[in-house]
């Protein structure tokens, strides 16, 4: 690993940050420490938050195809380090190997996408009512915006955020979770090879989240917020954000259906049942949390699902052919095993896998289990670990019924052969992204995002970028000769 790579403090005004209390990363496969890095503080994020201030009008004042050099720049190094940049995030956060190769390359087409986008931010002119005036709208960047984001994907999630805030001449402050600081470290130090000025991008680690979220969220030179985690703590920094009436973008929870209708083609439906099931071991937002099936061909489905989940190698991330690493923490796990302990208890069965794994406490199998009804809690959480729930219907009705019975929606994905029904099953859906015949809806070029209590504001495509730009209107009068 490269030492430039592998940093252990926070990254603030260009400075990396080596002074006061240190806390550990453990590698979650081995438990073993990993890094030991500088605890950051209140201080600290203020300061990160000076420089992200200071360092606005410059990085705004750049031309369009400046800010777009330069982020192609880092993508390119991004990609060059991608093998070095995947070998630490699964150190970090322990998914296979493969999955993080690919997660590196998800977020560099993140930032690949808006160095594009950077020169198409365009404005328009609207008729006026009198002939001697005209409207004319021009976009500006919104300003300091500051981020939090989750474990699951230590290198992507900042990049979907990152990327288009200095596509539109934002700057840029974000703490990351401190499970998983290293990838976004490593992120920072290849910015800065790319050349993104001092204080355009901060990344600020520490423990104290509470602390450090309330700066970023109350400070008033913070234009905009932005936030992947979970339902409760983005209604926490939702309100935190009210004081100063701050623009928010917010990728919340979900508890997505992947309903299987009985014109399915059940092959490619198991297929997209495994990727969307146990990608970084469940532990998405995205993931599929109950699988509807209708009850004509659950018995088929369910073998069909079973013969692929017995094919899926539990393990150690860093070691090639594995399908699922390791649950992050400990009181994850546990969390999962209480959620199938109780649907067990409520009447569900287990079809197929033994959720312990000998491993060791945090890897857990794959797991199937049928009976499952939509008032268990294993139906209304998400679960976010590697337990597949089967509910069976008798109805299309009944099938958007049950999906659509949560307070979330975020993805849903269906399988169906029927054009009619893919049209109206789509639109009936509550959910702001659909797969439909697909497990699979993350894409740089699509807009990711939820409704419900899933969040606001969309990430990636070209409609991403439009949450850190404000709409400004020009009254220009006085034409007339
Ligand atoms: C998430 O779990 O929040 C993001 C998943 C993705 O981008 O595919």
């Amino acid at each position: 690993m490269s030492k430039a790579l592998f940093q252990n403090g926070s990254y603030i005004n260009g400075q990396w940050l080596t002074k006061g209390n240190t806390f550990v990363v453990d590698n979650p496969a081995t438990q073993v420490t990993i890094a030991e890095i500088q605890n950051a503080g209140e201080q600290d994020v203020l300061e990160a938050v000076d420089a992200a201030y200071k360092a606005l009008p410059a990085w705004r004042a750049k031309t369009a195809n400046e800010r777009s050099s330069i982020l192609r720049k880092w993508f390119e190094l991004i990609m060059q380090q991608q093998d070095e940049l995947a070998t630490l995030l699964t150190q970090e956060q322990g998914k296979p190997i493969a999955e993080a190769k690919g997660e590196i390359a998800y977020g560099a087409n993140y930032i690949e996408w808006y160095a594009e986008e950077a020169k198409r931010i365009y404005g328009d002119t609207i008729p006026s009512l009198a002939n001697d005036s005209r409207i004319v709208i021009v976009k500006q960047p919104v300003g300091v915006v500051a981020a939090i984001t989750p474990w699951n994907f230590p290198n992507a999630m900042i990049a979907r955020k990152v990327a288009p805030a200095l596509a539109a001449g934002c700057t840029f402050v974000v703490k990351p979770a401190s499970e998983a600081p290293l990838s976004a470290l490593a992120l920072a130090e290849l910015g800065e090879q790319a050349g993104i000025p001092k204080g355009v991008f901060n990344v600020v680690v520490g423990t104290d989240a509470a602390a450090i979220g309330k700066v970023l969220t109350q400070d008033s030179r913070v234009a905009k917020f932005s936030f992947t985690g979970s339902t409760a703590i983005g209604k926490l920094l939702l309100s935190q954000c009210a004081s100063t009436v701050k623009k928010v973008s917010m990728e919340l929870g979900g508890n997505a259906p992947f309903i299987i209708f009985e014109d399915a083609d059940i092959d490619a439906a198991v297929q997209g049942t495994i990727v969307s099931k146990f990608r970084n071991a469940g532990q998405t937002c995205v993931c599929t949390n109950r699988i509807l099936v209708h009850e004509s061909i659950a018995k088929e489905y369910t073998q069909k699902l079973i013969a692929a989940v017995q094919n899926l190698k539990v393990g150690k991330g860093s070691e090639e052919g594995i399908d699922i690493g390791p649950i992050i923490t400990n009181k994850a796990a546990k969390n999962i095993k209480c959620l199938l302990a109780k649907s067990i208890d409520s009447g569900a069965k287990i079809e197929f896998g033994e959720i312990q794994s000998n491993l060791g406490e945090n890897f857990l199998n794959p797991v199937v289990i049928s009976n499952v009804t939509q008032d268990m809690d294993i139906a209304q959480n998400e679960i976010f670990g590697p337990i597949a729930p089967i509910i069976k219907f008798k109805t299309e009705e009944e099938a958007i019924k049950i999906a659509n019975d949560t307070n979330v929606g975020l993805a849903a994905y269906f399988y169906s052969r029927d054009i009619g029904r893919v049209w109206r099953v789509s639109e009936a859906l509550e959910y702001g992204m659909v797969g439909i015949n697909s497990g699979s809806v993350s894409n740089p070029a699509a807009p990711f995002g939820g409704i419900k209590q899933s969040g606001m504001g969309r990430e990636g495509s070209k409609y991403g970028i439009d949450d850190y730009l404000e709409i400004k209107y020009l009254m220009m009068s006085g034409l007339e000769k």
